[in-house]
């Protein structure tokens, strides 16, 4: 070969692998396993996210720790082939949604849940997941960033059903402390429970007529709690709040549960009404 051959050949060579090499900088991860042709060739709208697929045995311990079940509507964020819902469908007998901004990965997406029979359970569509609304989800599903985490935080406490479940591959929620951590592989997973919102001043009643007032201060699912009543005011022991479930220890040493009902806290022998309105609780 001629030597001027030789370096157009070079200069071919070079560009392909310059090519490629810029095309797979689109994917920017370096947990990527697979890149989408949608991310790969830029006709999708800028994502948040590269798109990684979660391992199967990762995706069974997500829907473990969140305890799906029939009764259950996952959403999926950044959902991509689908494969978390389409085996919470499968597996559980859940319903839900799953949302991508890319369009080839929904395609693919819905053809897998064709493929696994559970089609007419759920629906994935091609959406912002910033825009997803979040108020009829009890479960919700996240392989995202830690900064899209973030984001997301104010939208599911002030969406999201009390008691519902967030479960995320890898990435934590900041001060939102999960309720439970796992470890796959090499994988972290983490469980939180939307805690309700008992932030505030309540009416307390007992059985057999006493009532004082009860103040709470909340940061996500951390309560401080004080009875406060003519007589005086103390602090309350050991408040724990899962959910809509109140747990705390009276001065006298009673252990008290209840369940909080909007503005209403449902105990046995006692019950508490909420004085002022919902208090903002930081997000
Ligand atoms: C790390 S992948 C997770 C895929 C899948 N949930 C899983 O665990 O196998 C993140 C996904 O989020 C999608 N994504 C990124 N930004 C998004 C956005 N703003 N709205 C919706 N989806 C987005 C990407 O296309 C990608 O499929």
């Amino acid at each position: 070969m001629s030597t001027r051959a030789t370096k157009l050949l070079a200069a071919i060579l070079a560009l392909l692998v310059l090519g490629g090499l810029a095309l797979g900088a689109r994917c920017m991860s370096l947990t990527a396993v697979s890149c989408s042709p949608a991310t790969l060739f830029g006709d999708s709208p800028e994502l948040d996210v590269p798109y990684a697929g979660t391992r199967p045995e990762v995706v069974a311990r997500m829907l473990e720790m969140a305890s799906v079940g029939p009764r259950d509507r996952v959403v999926d964020l950044g959902t991509g082939d689908g494969r978390i819902l389409i085996a919470a469908a499968r597996d559980r007998g859940a319903s839900g949604l799953g949302v991508d901004l890319d369009p080839v990965l929904i395609r693919q997406a819905q053809a897998n849940a064709r493929k696994a029979g559970v089609a007419d359970r759920v629906e994935f569509r091609v959406e912002d997941l910033f825009e997803t609304p979040l108020g009829d989800a009890s479960v919700l599903a996240m392989f995202l960033l830690p900064e899209v985490n973030l984001k997301l935080r104010p939208r599911i406490l002030a969406q999201m059903r009390p008691g519902s479940r967030v479960v995320s591959h890898a990435f934590d929620m900041g001060e939102w402390v999960p309720t439970q951590r796992a470890r796959v592989g090499g994988s972290t997973l983490y469980l939180w429970i939307v805690p309700a919102q008992v932030q505030g001043r309540w009416r307390l009643e007992e059985e057999g007529g006493r009532s004082a007032e009860l103040i709470f201060t909340q940061r996500f699912d951390r309560v401080d709690g004080r009875i406060s009543a003519p007589t005086g005011s103390a602090l309350l022991q050991d408040v724990r709040l899962v959910g809509l479930r109140l747990t705390f220890t009276l001065p006298d040493g009673r252990r008290w549960e209840g369940e909080v009902k909007g503005d209403r806290i449902a105990g046995r022998g006692w019950q508490a009404t909420r004085l002022a309105g919902v208090m903002p609780v930081p997000s």
